[in-house]
Formats: C-alpha cells, sequence, structure tokens
C-alpha cells in the first residue's frame, strides 16, 4: 500500500529560533497523539541540522526546499544535495513552481538536481502544475506529463521508489483558491497513469502523489477521500502547528 503523506513546505518563513519552537510544538502534539500518515517538514536550510537532531526520535521527517545542480566546488551560496543529506535530511523538495518561475529552473537544470539528490541517498518530492492560463487551455494534462517527461520519467524502477509526486496547480497556490476533489483527482489519476505507462502498474500503484494548492483543515478531508489523492503539500497552514495538525487530522 502506498504511503499517506501529509508534508509542510515553510517556504522563506521562519527565523532559526522561529523555525525550533514550531517544530518543537509539533513533535510534542505528534508525541501524544500519533498520525495516521508520514509528516514531513520542508525547511530552509539553515533549520535543517537543528531540526534532524531536534526530531530524531520522532514521527516527522525533514527536508530541504531545494538543492544545487551542481555536485561541489565554485557555486557560491549554493547547497548541494551531499550537504543537505549530511544535515540529517532524508527529504528534497525540487520543481516547486516558484522555484521554476522566480529562479529560473529548467527542466534540465531540476533533472540534475533530481539525479544528484537520489545519488546522495535523499527522497524527492517532485512538484508539478499548470498556471491558470493553461488550465483555462485545457493544457493541465499536457503541461504534467511534459514536467515528469522532462525531470524524472529517465529513472530506473529502482530510483523511482524514492519518488514523492505533487500535484500543485499555481492558481490554488497561496490563493485560498483549492481545486475542488474532483478537479484534483481527475489529475491525480491521469498522472498515476503516466507512471504505470513508464513503470507499470504496480510502482504507479504504489507512488504518493500529493496535491498542494490551498489545502487547509476545512478541504483536506474532502480532497483525501479521493482515491487517487494521497496526502498533501502544505505552504501557509503548515506555518502554525493547529493548522498544520488539523490536516494531519484529515487521515483519522
Ligand atoms: P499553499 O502552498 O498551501 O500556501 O497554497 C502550497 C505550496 O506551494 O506547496
Amino acid at each position: 500500500m502506498r504511503k499517506k503523506i501529509v508534508a509542510g513546505n515553510w517556504k522563506m518563513n521562519k527565523t532559526l529560533q522561529e523555525g525550533v519552537a514550531l517544530a518543537t510544538e509539533l513533535k510534542n502534539i505528534l508525541a501524544a497523539e500519533k498520525p495516521n500518515c508520514e509528516v514531513i517538514i520542508g525547511t530552509p536550510f539553515i533549520h535543517l541540522a537543528t531540526l534532524s537532531e531536534l526530531l530524531k526520535d520522532s514521527v516527522i521527517a525533514v527536508s530541504a526546499e531545494n538543492c544545487a545542480n551542481k555536485e561541489s566546488g565554485a557555486y557560491t551560496g549554493e547547497v548541494s544535495a551531499a550537504m543537505v543529506k549530511s544535515t540529517g535530511a532524508e527529504y528534497v523538495i525540487l520543481g516547486h513552481s516558484e522555484r521554476r518561475e522566480y529562479y529560473h529552473e529548467t527542466p534540465e537544470i531540476l533533472k540534475d538536481k533530481v539525479d544528484l539528490a537520489l545519488a546522495n541517498g535523499l527522497k524527492v518530492i517532485f512538484c508539478i502544475g499548470e498556471s491558470l492560463a493553461e488550465r483555462e487551455a485545457n493544457q493541465q494534462e499536457a503541461v504534467c506529463k511534459a514536467e515528469l517527461e522532462g525531470s524524472v520519467f529517465h529513472l530506473s524502477a529502482e530510483q523511482w521508489k524514492n519518488i514523492v509526486i505533487a500535484y500543485e496547480p499555481i492558481w490554488a497556490i497561496g490563493t485560498g483558491k483549492t481545486a475542488t476533489a474532483e478537479q484534483a483527482e481527475e489529475i491525480h489519476a491521469y498522472i498515476r497513469k503516466c507512471v504505470a505507462d513508464v513503470y507499470g502498474a504496480q510502482a504507479a500503484d504504489e507512488t504518493s502523489i500529493l496535491y498542494g494548492g490551498s489545502c487547509k483543515a476545512s478541504n483536506a478531508p474532502e480532497l483525501f477521500g479521493k482515491p487517487d489523492i494521497d496526502g498533501g503539500l502544505i505552504g501557509g497552514a503548515s506555518l502554525k502547528a493547529p493548522d498544520f495538525k488539523g490536516i494531519i487530522d484529515a487521515w483519522k
């Protein structure tokens, strides 16, 4: 059975001290009441080592939000996959639409990042999703397929086991506008079919596909109730422990 996952994406929020406070609060809440899903928090690089240590005996796994597309060397300001791994982090989020749009991360750059992340023992939460204009032109399937083909469908079946997909329609991120559960299910089922075409039905069945975009405690139960939605990648609602816990509880 594939994993159910609720993953936070803090984006560029929280100082080190604020991040430690939030992670500690979450750790205590989840120690008192065990979650029915895997819980991950994606944080800026500066939090990774401290939180990996703080959360090492907890149910919460730590993820980076990015890593470099080069192995090591003269790349001022960059953080390599090996460095991320050395902090104790287990995951890295790659392909987020904010990185594609604001930092010009192309499918080729993302392919290199995915390869380096996997080579260094990280699991990858790979984000895909269409813009509003693409949705209005009914291009969402073509966009998602192209993003998969561009950066992850070259992986071996063995490597694929370390990939989680996050479908995040750009028009729903941080806008308060969620895809309906039906809209999300339709494309999740399509994404799973694309995975099956490349890796076979069993691998597709074992792939976790998360929904992201204004997911909150109030809409999570309906979204997670759909057969092909295996959890969420949560931005805004991951910044407060009770809000994030409310989404984790959707799996109860
Ligand atoms: P949001 O962000 O939950 O704030 O819409 C989701 C994401 O970008 O991962």
